[in-house]
């Protein structure tokens, strides 16, 4: 279940990413003040619910996932120099010996971890994932089993221990990705199936031994590098199962939240971009669930000639999913010298702009998907705040919530502070329907502003109690 609709007592609730002087009330005060929004009363005075999850791996060191919930992905290898996509090497049938000389143009210079946590902090984000080793097979950190690593290239740095340094001493978690398929390792059998090179020359495949070079690496990643907070399987060819592997990560690293895309089933969902339509028919999701996006429409990597996500895509995709409930972990690609291309960043930036905004309708609140079978919508509540989040652009000037019939003390446009109209009435919501009893919020200024990222705040006395006998089947994960 996931954090924002389980209560619990404190003891569990953690609160790593605040800084300790500042109470949370100060702190939305604060945040709401930087960004000269008009705020209204309910979320400035009312003390914010003591919320954690239920879910068991939220009750030991997993628990930082729950309440971190929105992280920043970093793809960063050898494909990055020429901008190339990140599967470059596989789409074009680049043979290794060749691929591999990339290693000698490796230098990344300008490469300053702490202005990758300074953006990810900017855009609102509570943690980062690093490609230690993606397809290609190059380390990302001086690993002792292959010499096809950081060390040596000209650069001859341990990108990993400078990341890693600079997160501990910002407390910032730190997870890791690491590629199961791998292009350069001759042991891996790369036998030309879906996301694998035909084999090459001097292979010599032995799945046996290309396992124990992997356990060899899991077992120095996580003991070289202090915590690490999770650990992001991806691309496991051949299915193979083997429980012990992350049975190994959680003994040395007790807080790593593992992915299902390894070698069992991990400890939460993954779903890429927004290809699962579940993602849109479930009104939320009762298990622990990671959507993981790109802001470039065709590469992870640093690609030249991006076609970038707008940000109405992007900030609706991010809303849904937190809003219903799911983690949400945004990539960028980072260029060959190290640094964020301008445009990522600035995306990353816009979008941490609107998430000081919402913060307080998607964190710390409870789902309250029963009292509305409105599908372009997805409702949060706090204390006696019902949110209303519009998912999709708003066809007319009104939303309807359908069954709900009760009407608020008062309602506001949460981004720009604009008190709201309603009403409760008959309407027909679509228009070769009989009209029916609903809320009505109308008079939305969707001409005056981009409507993308909305959430209406509808103030109560008394909460409303989901209608019966009208109560909406409530569909899940
Ligand atoms: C897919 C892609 C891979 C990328 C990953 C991130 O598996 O094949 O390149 O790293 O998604 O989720």
């Amino acid at each position: 279940m996931c954090e924002i609709f389980r209560k619990q007592s404190a003891s569990i609730l953690m609160k790593p990413f605040m800084p300790a002087d500042i109470h949370r009330r100060s702190f939305l005060k604060s945040s709401i003040a930087a960004v000269g929004f008009v705020p209204i009363l309910s979320l400035a005075t009312q003390e914010p619910d003591v919320i954690a999850d239920t879910n068991p791996l939220a009750e030991d060191g997993r628990a930082w996932w729950f309440q971190a919930r929105y992280g920043m992905f970093v793809h960063w290898g050898l494909y990055s120099i020429h901008g190339w996509h990140e599967q470059d090497q596989w789409c074009r049938n680049v043979p290794r010996e060749e691929y591999a000389k990339l290693r000698l143009e490796w230098n990344p210079v300008n490469f300053n971890p702490d202005q990758w946590i300074d953006l990810a902090e900017a855009a609102g984000m509570k943690y980062l994932c690093f490609t230690a080793k993606h397809h290609e097979g190059f380390c990302l950190w001086d690993t002792k089993h292959t010499d096809f690593n950081t060390m040596n290239t000209p650069y001859g740095k341990d990108a990993l221990r400078l990341l890693a340094d600079a997160c501990h001493r910002r407390n910032f978690p730190l997870c890791l990705y690491y590629s199961i398929v791998d292009w350069h390792h001759p042991n891996y059998p790369n036998q030309g199936r879906d996301h694998e090179l035909p084999p090459q020359p001097g292979d010599s495949p032995d799945w046996g031994k290309y396992m124990e070079f992997l356990k060899a690496q899991v077992r120095e990643l996580c003991t070289n590098y202090g915590e690490i907070h999770g650990f992001w399987w991806d691309m496991n060819v051949p299915e193979h199962q083997d429980p012990s592997i992350n049975a190994m990560i959680r003994e040395l690293q007790p807080k790593a939240m593992i992915n299902d895309r390894g070698f069992d089933a991990g400890d939460f969902v993954t779903s890429e971009r927004d290809w699962d339509i579940s993602l849109t028919t479930k009104a939320r999701f009762d298990t622990a669930l990671e959507v993981c996006q790109s802001v470039g429409y065709q590469s992870w990597g640093c690609r030249v000639d991006e076609d970038y996500y707008t940000d109405a895509h992007l900030i609706r995709s991010i809303q849904k999913v937190l809003a219903k409930g799911g983690n949400y972990l945004l990539n960028v690609g980072s260029k060959a010298d190290g640094v964020i291309p301008p445009e990522s960043a600035a995306i990353l930036r816009r979008i941490g702009k609107w998430i000081t905004v919402v913060r307080p309708t998607l964190w710390d609140v409870e789902s309250a998907a029963e009292l509305s079978s409105n599908t372009d919508v997805v409702l949060t509540r706090s204390g006696n705040t019902l949110y209303v989040h519009l998912i999709k652009e708003p066809e007319t000037t009104s939303v309807f919530l359908y069954p709900l019939v009760d009407a608020p003390r008062r309602a506001v446009l949460l981004n720009s502070g604009e008190e709201l109209a309603f009403d409760v009435g008959s309407f027909r919501r679509q228009h070769h329907q009989k009209p029916q009893q609903c809320l009505r919020i109308k008079y939305l200024p969707v001409a005056a502003r981009p409507s993308y990222g909305w959430v209406l705040a509808l103030e109560y006395e008394k909460f409303p109690e989901p209608a019966a006998p009208n109560k909406k089947e409530v569909e899940t994960l």
